[in-house]
């Protein structure tokens, strides 16, 4: 049995489906179970990452888990594994940790993607990180500007990010849950591109079959905006991200080709898999 957490978002739907395919049992852990269309096979668990109760009830008999890395469950999560005798914990991390820059270690992002991170270390249970930077996903946030024009108005039009595609990152995963090797492994996960968001714009237009620019607003402007559904931390975290990213190229690796066996997936790619959504 596979526990998968963060069922319902970006990157666990796409484990959970693999999952399936490849003919494994699996469970899903989900705050909103009834938000979602389950496929039948599922056995779903109502819960919160952070709840106690919740976890053992998900954990029971679970061989390998993949863990969304939730602010503050690693103690408990952990330490719900280790009594339920899971062997593996594929951990959703981020590439804040450890990032060449000191801005984005001294994160809010990363402390709390770190905190998971040691107390599976601290664990006796066998962990994978997996690293990964900006999702080509974020771009969804732009959705509402490009159904209603064609100029998309945002922070930073020169900040860089190598967006990575969720099929990737889910691809890493489940070869790190069903395969040997990637024990005691921390993978950094990126697109294959460093490109700005001026770039990504562009590539967006280019690949919906139309011209779309992007604007850049005060950071000020952005910040207002955000302030009110992201926690401030955050906001400011990324901010200062995307401040510290602009004129310096970002990181792209080949861990998606390592740990999967293909190429990473442009940003167009992704596009054209997202196309309907904007
Ligand atoms: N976005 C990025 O650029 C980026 C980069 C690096 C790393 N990450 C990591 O990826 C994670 C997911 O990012 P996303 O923004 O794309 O979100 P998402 O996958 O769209 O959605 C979040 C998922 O997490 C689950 N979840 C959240 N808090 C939970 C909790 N306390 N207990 C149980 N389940 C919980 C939700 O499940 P239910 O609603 O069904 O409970 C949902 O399935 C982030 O939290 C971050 O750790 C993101």
């Amino acid at each position: 049995m596979f526990l998968v957490t963060g069922a319902t978002g970006n990157v666990g739907r796409h484990v959970l489906t693999q999952l399936l395919t490849q003919g494994h049992k699996v469970r899903a852990l989900s705050r909103r179970p009834d938000k979602a269309a389950w496929p039948i096979e599922v056995e779903v668990v109502a819960g919160d990452l952070t709840d106690r109760t919740a976890l053992a009830a998900a954990l029971s008999g679970v061989e390998a888990a993949f863990l969304l890395a939730a602010p503050g469950c690693g103690p408990d999560f952990a330490a719900a594994a280790e009594s339920a005798g899971v062997g593996r914990v594929v951990l959703m991390s981020s590439g804040a940790v450890g990032d060449a820059s000191a801005e984005v270690r001294a994160s809010a992002i990363a402390a709390y993607h770190a905190e998971v991170e040691h107390a599976l270390q601290a664990s006796r249970l066998e962990w994978t990180f997996l690293r990964p930077g900006a999702f080509a996903a974020n771009s969804l946030g732009w959705a509402s500007q490009t159904k209603t024009g064609d100029v998309i108005r945002g922070a930073y039009a020169e900040a860089t990010s190598a967006p990575i595609h969720e099929a990737d990152i889910a691809d890493a995963a489940v070869a790190a849950l069903t395969r040997d090797g990637h024990g005691g492994q921390a993978y950094r996960l990126t697109g294959p591109d460093s490109l700005t968001n001026a770039e990504l714009a562009r590539i967006l237009g280019q690949t919906l079959g139309r011209p779309i620019a992007y604007q850049e607003l005060p950071p000020e402007q952005v910040r207002a905006a955000m302030t009110g559904h992201v926690p401030a931390p955050i906001v400011d975290s990324l901010l200062a991200i995307w401040a510290a990213s602009v004129g310096r190229p970002a990181e792209v690796t080949s861990d998606v080709e390592k740990v999967t066996g293909h190429p990473a997936r442009s940003f167009s790619a992704w596009v054209a898999d997202h196309a309907q959504d904007f």
